[in-house]
This record gives C-alpha cells, sequence and structure tokens, in this order.
C-alpha cells in the first residue's frame, strides 16, 4: 500500500466516524484546510521533477477529490440527521386538545351601569360626572349638610391630609356633589338644551361614579357604585319623581309593571325625603323583583330642597326638582343574585368568568338588556 492509499483510508475512516458536523469540520481542516496533510501533498507537487509530477498529480488530485467527495457526502447525511433530531424535539402532538383561552368579561356593576344609562338615556337623561376626590363644599355645604353631620366625621368618610391652605379633601361619600357642579355651570351657556353639563334649567341629567364611605360587611364595601339623578324644571312634583323610578325598575327588571311605595325618610338635600320600596318575594331564598307582598328598599329620593337650589344659583321660586339616588352594585345584586358585596371587588377571575357578561353584550333597551 502506498502513503497516499494509507492516507486516504485513514482519511476515509475518520470522515465516516464523524459524530457531527463540526467533527466532520475538524476533518476536513486536517485535510484539506491550508496546512492538511492533502494540501502539503498538493503543494510538494511544485518541487518534483516533471517526470514524477506526471505520475503523482493524478494520484494527488484524485486523492484529493475523493476526500473532498466524501467529505461532502458525510456532510448532507450528518445535516439531514441534525435536521431530523430537532424535527423530533419539537415535535407537536396536533391531536392534543389546544390549551383553554382565557377569556376577559365584563363586570357585572359595570354591565348594570350600562344597563342603566341606556333606560334613562330612553328616558331623555344625559350623563354627567364629577371628580372622585371632592371638596367640603361640594360633598356637603352646598347639599346642605349642617356643620356638625356625622357624615363629615371621619368614621363616615375618607379624608385626605390637609392640603396647603389647610382644606380637607375626601373621597366622595355619594355621587350628589355632580348636581351641585351641574346646577352650578349655570354660567356657561349650553351648547344645546339636551347635553348634559353646562346647562341651566330645565336639567336632566344621571351621574354614575364611584363613591367611598368607612363600611365592610356582607352589604357594604369601603368603594361602591351610584347612579345619581336629577330633574329640574317648572312645576315638578313627587308625581314625577315616582313615574320615572316606576318606569326606571320596570325596565331594569324586565317586568310588565311594578308596585312601589314612598317610605318617609330623611336627607339633608332633600325635602320632603323618601325611600322607595318594590314589592318583591324572599320566600325561595332569593329575592325575586315585582311579586310576593314583602318590601325591598330600591332607592333614596326626595324633592331638591330649596336651600340646595339657592346654594347653586337656581331660584327655588321659579325651579323645582327632584333627585334619586341609586346603588347600582345592589341592583346588580338584586338582578343577578350574587350573595356577597365583597366578592364583587376581591377580583377573582373565577367570580368574574361565572358572573361577568361578555364586552359584546352592550345593553339596549330594544333587543333586551341581559
Ligand atoms: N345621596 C344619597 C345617598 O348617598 C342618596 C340620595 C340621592 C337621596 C338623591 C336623595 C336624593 O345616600
Amino acid at each position: 500500500m502506498t502513503d497516499h492509499s494509507r492516507l486516504q483510508s485513514d482519511l476515509l475512516a475518520q470522515i465516516a466516524a464523524a459524530a457531527d458536523p463540526a467533527d466532520l469540520d475538524a476533518v476536513r481542516v486536517a485535510a484539506v484546510g491550508k496546512t492538511g496533510a492533502v494540501s502539503l501533498l498538493l503543494k510538494s507537487l511544485g518541487a518534483m521533477s516533471a517526470d514524477e509530477r506526471k505520475v503523482q498529480g493524478p494520484a494527488i488530485n484524485g486523492l484529493r477529490d475523493r476526500v473532498a467527495a466524501a467529505i461532502a457526502e458525510r456532510r448532507t447525511v450528518l445535516e439531514a440527521a441534525e435536521l431530523d433530531r430537532e424535527l423530533e424535539a419539537g415535535r407537536l402532538d396536533l391531536s392534543l386538545p389546544a390549551p383553554p383561552r382565557r377569556k376577559g368579561g365584563v363586570h357585572p356593576t359595570m354591565q348594570v351601569m350600562d344597563e342603566m344609562i341606556a333606560i334613562f338615556a330612553e328616558l331623555g337623561f344625559g350623563v354627567a360626572e364629577g371628580p372622585d376626590i371632592e371638596d367640603d363644599f361640594h360633598n356637603f355645604t352646598a347639599l346642605n349638610f349642617p356643620p356638625r353631620h356625622p357624615a363629615r366625621e371621619t368614621h363616615d368618610s375618607f379624608f385626605l391630609p390637609p392640603g396647603a391652605d389647610g382644606e380637607r379633601k375626601l373621597l366622595r361619600t355619594h355621587t350628589s356633589p355632580v348636581q351641585v357642579r351641574t346646577m352650578r355651570r349655570t354660567n356657561t351657556p349650553p351648547p344645546s338644551s339636551w347635553i348634559a353639563g353646562g346647562q341651566t334649567p330645565p336639567i336632566r341629567i344621571i351621574s354614575p361614579g364611584r363613591t367611598y364611605r368607612r363600611d365592610s360587611d356582607a352589604t357594604h364595601t369601603p368603594m361602591f357604585h351610584q347612579i345619581e339623578g336629577l330633574v329640574i324644571d317648572r312645576g315638578i312634583h313627587m308625581g314625577h319623581l315616582k313615574w320615572t323610578v316606576d318606569q326606571f325598575i320596570a325596565r331594569f327588571f324586565e317586568l310588565d309593571s311594578v308596585v312601589t311605595r314612598f317610605r318617609p325618610h330623611h336627607f339633608p338635600f332633600t325635602e320632603p325625603s323618601a325611600e322607595m320600596d318594590v314589592r318583591c318575594d324572599t320566600s325561595g331564598g332569593e329575592v325575586k323583583i315585582g311579586v310576593g307582598d314583602e318590601w325591598s328598599e330600591i332607592v333614596g329620593c326626595g324633592m331638591v330642597h330649596p336651600t340646595v337650589l339657592r346654594n347653586c344659583g337656581v331660584d327655588p321660586d321659579e325651579w323645582q326638582g327632584f333627585a334619586f339616588g341609586f346603588g347600582v352594585d345592589r341592583l346588580a345584586r338584586l338582578k343577578y343574585g350574587m350573595p356577597d358585596l365583597r366578592d364583587m371587588f376581591s377580583s377573582d377571575v373565577r367570580w368574574l368568568a361565572h358572573y361577568g357578561f361578555s364586552a359584546f353584550a352592550a345593553p339596549n333597551p330594544a333587543s333586551g338588556l341581559s
């Protein structure tokens, strides 16, 4: 066996034994790299005599070609094997069930707010909003709360630290400050009579929003939601109030008609003041609205106190009005039957998955609310 044929069989054996492309590359460099064994042989041709080169030239070039061909062939095999391994590792079993997709939902309180806004919009009410952080004037004084009223004390309200001017702001305890803000915006001419805000009487607004009190049990949470209603016009009386609330309750609970009653109450900002109750039945363990011979409290309301009208620049001899305040979370519980109010704000996605609504189920009175 000549040197060349030993070198050839050595190299071919190494090529066959290369386990991966990196191994193979090392063999390639050792054989046909710049200073590889075959390359050195090729270089040695230059120093040979013409006769010698005639014999060695084809032999060495043939060796180089066979080695190069073997490397190329082995590379194809190794690369195919590597691809197989990768495909095997990344194998997808398409027969496996897909992992469940988490879907968001609309919180029942927000759904009910939208339902309420849709109903009141049909009754001709615009929507007005105000800040969650209020001052004493809008939350209490303008609403005729006497200076020592218990709601001003810290056990009922969340006060912020006093500002530079010593004024203590608070998280509003109800949405009634929005009626003050709406009535006091009388200097701005209304863009048109039916747009809420910036308006002079007649006024017909609801104000949905968050409210805050130091309270926490199964039926109270420190943060809750209210929708306040305000109507100011000439000759307004309790009959208008009762009709409006009756209409709302019937539409909200999707009933043909409802039986309600006024129960005397006290609010500093209304005179007379009342709570309205609706007929209900609790005998089956859950509250059924519109049937039965029990009463469920549904809304606080009354005729806007003349002092409040005066505080807001509205002449009580010319204009009268009514106001009402619904607890939105309470209405959501009555309609959709959640047992504990505190669960509504505990951010438990299982709760939301159970009680939540599809974002596409936008309430509208024409095609049904819920
Ligand atoms: N603001 C009252 C409350 O939070 C509710 C209410 C509103 C009562 C308007 C009468 C008129 O309890």
